[in-house]
């Protein structure tokens, strides 16, 4: 009987050799599944970061260390693990933190979680610079950090993160120049940096062969166009310093969408923009452009939706052929020096219902209406206001005052003279 529930000694040590075998194979099995040192650092980020702005309902709340983070299934939101198959330590891979206004400074430890890949944690509180250990995590492929408070320049040491496909660092207090040596990055898809403090130029970035999206609106950045990528399928540039011409958008024939708004950018706007087989959206509005070149599309399926060219130096008469682009719909050419009458064939345009807005106040326009404007100018958005045009009072798209016509042409007089 007895030897029915005392096990032998000999069966005792063969289960003992046994378990050593098994804690052989898979070391540190159950007791944690995650590398010591990530959990580590996701402490170390919990930590840094004031508690009293982690609500009940966000991710963090879920970080409940008396749990291993990668054992089980969302016991820690926001956390990604890898389950290697020859090592039972998992690794957290991924970072993606709900907006949840978390307030505090991104640890230095996380560069410790070397295996990461995402590290996102847009739309916080975070402050202070990004911690330069940020750029030992080598298997990093987007960092993304939109919409926080971090301070600091770009420094050099992003260049190291070679796998890096997507930077995201929009709506920050970030100051300095771009690096140089961004242009490295040759996996880079998206770089997006709006939103900051950045001065300098911008760095020749052609190297960037895989750059889909670049987007530095609201910098201070100066100087002319650098190269840029033939791949580029949206570039925004608004609201900078930027000057000279535009002619190195040229090549960009992938382009969606284009906004160079608010900038000191002269000279011409070519027809290569206008007529780029994909694009959809230009805004050149409030630079100092002289001349648009709209050639004629017919036969070519324009894309073409959004034309804006508020605020510039546009002179002569309206294009004859902005009706040619058959997806054309918002057309803004207010406060430019435009001048003659307002072709006829804008008005067909009208008819067919094919334009949802035409702006083209405070220009020097003159003469009579084409006659479709009078009769269908309800839908259509727009004014015509400030010009010299013979426009009566019950039209709608007439509404507000026109200009002596003396204005005009004295206007057309010292173009003349020029
Ligand atoms: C395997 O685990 C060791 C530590 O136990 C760690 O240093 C190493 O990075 C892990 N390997 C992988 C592929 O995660
Ligand atoms: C983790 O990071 C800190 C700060 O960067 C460093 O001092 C420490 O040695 C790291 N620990 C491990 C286990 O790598
Ligand atoms: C073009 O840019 C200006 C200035 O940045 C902006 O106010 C305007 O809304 C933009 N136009 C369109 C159609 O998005
Ligand atoms: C609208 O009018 C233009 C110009 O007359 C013409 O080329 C186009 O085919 C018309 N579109 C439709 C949908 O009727």
């Amino acid at each position: 009987m007895a030897a029915k529930t005392q096990p032998s000694s000999s069966s005792l040590l063969l289960m003992s050799l046994l378990l050593l075998l098994v804690s052989l194979i898979f070391p540190s099995s159950v007791l944690s599944a995650t590398l010591r040192s990530d959990i580590q650092a996701l402490e170390s980020i919990i930590r840094s970061i004031d508690p009293s702005s982690i609500s009940p309902s966000s991710y963090l709340s879920t970080w409940d260390f008396s749990e291993d983070p990668c054992e089980g299934s969302g016991t820690f939101l926001g956390v990604m693990c890898s389950f290697p198959l020859e090592n039972t330590t998992s690794r957290v891979t991924e970072i993606d933190l709900d907006d949840d206004g978390y307030d505090g400074f991104l640890s230095d430890e996380v560069g410790n979680l070397t295996e990461l890949t995402v590290l996102s944690l847009n739309k916080n509180r975070f402050r202070g610079p990004i911690p330069e250990t940020v750029f030992q995590l080598k298997k990093l492929t987007k960092l993304s950090l939109s919409e926080n408070f971090f301070t600091g320049d770009i420094t050099p040491g992003i260049t190291w993160l070679k796998e890096l496909k997507t930077i995201d660092l929009s709506k920050n207090s970030i100051a300095g120049e771009i690096p140089p040596r961004i242009s490295s990055l040759r996996s880079l898809t998206h770089l997006i940096l709006s939103n900051n403090h950045l001065d300098g130029r911008i760095p020749p970035l052609n190297g960037l062969w895989k750059l889909q999206a670049l987007e530095l609106g609201n910098n201070h950045l100066s100087g002319t166009l650098p190269k840029l990528p033939p791949s580029l399928r949206t570039l925004s540039l608004c609201y900078n310093s930027l000057a000279g011409r535009i002619s190195p958008l040229h090549r960009l024939k992938h382009l969606v969408s284009l906004d160079v708004s608010q900038n000191r950018f002269s000279g011409t706007i070519g027809h290569q923009i206008l007529t780029f087989p994909e694009i959809s959206h230009i805004n050149v509005s409030f630079n100092q452009f002289i001349s648009i070149e709209v050639v004629q599309v017919t036969g070519i399926e324009s894309r073409l939706r959004i034309l804006d060219a508020e605020g510039n130096q546009l002179q002569g008469h309206l294009p004859l052929n902005l009706p040619t682009y058959g997806n054309l719909k918002d057309i803004n050419l207010r406060s430019n020096k435009f001048s003659g009458d307002i072709p006829r064939i804008y008005g067909k345009r009208l008819e067919n219902n094919s334009w949802r807005s035409l702006y083209l106040e405070n220009n020097y326009l003159t003469g009579l209406l084409p006659e479709e404007f009078l009769r269908l100018s309800k839908q259509v958005r727009g004014s015509l206001s400030n010009n010299c045009l013979h426009c009566p009072k019950n039209v709608p798209i007439c509404k507000g005052v026109q200009k002596a016509k003396s204005h005009c042409t004295n206007a057309m007089r010292e173009k003349g003279l020029e």
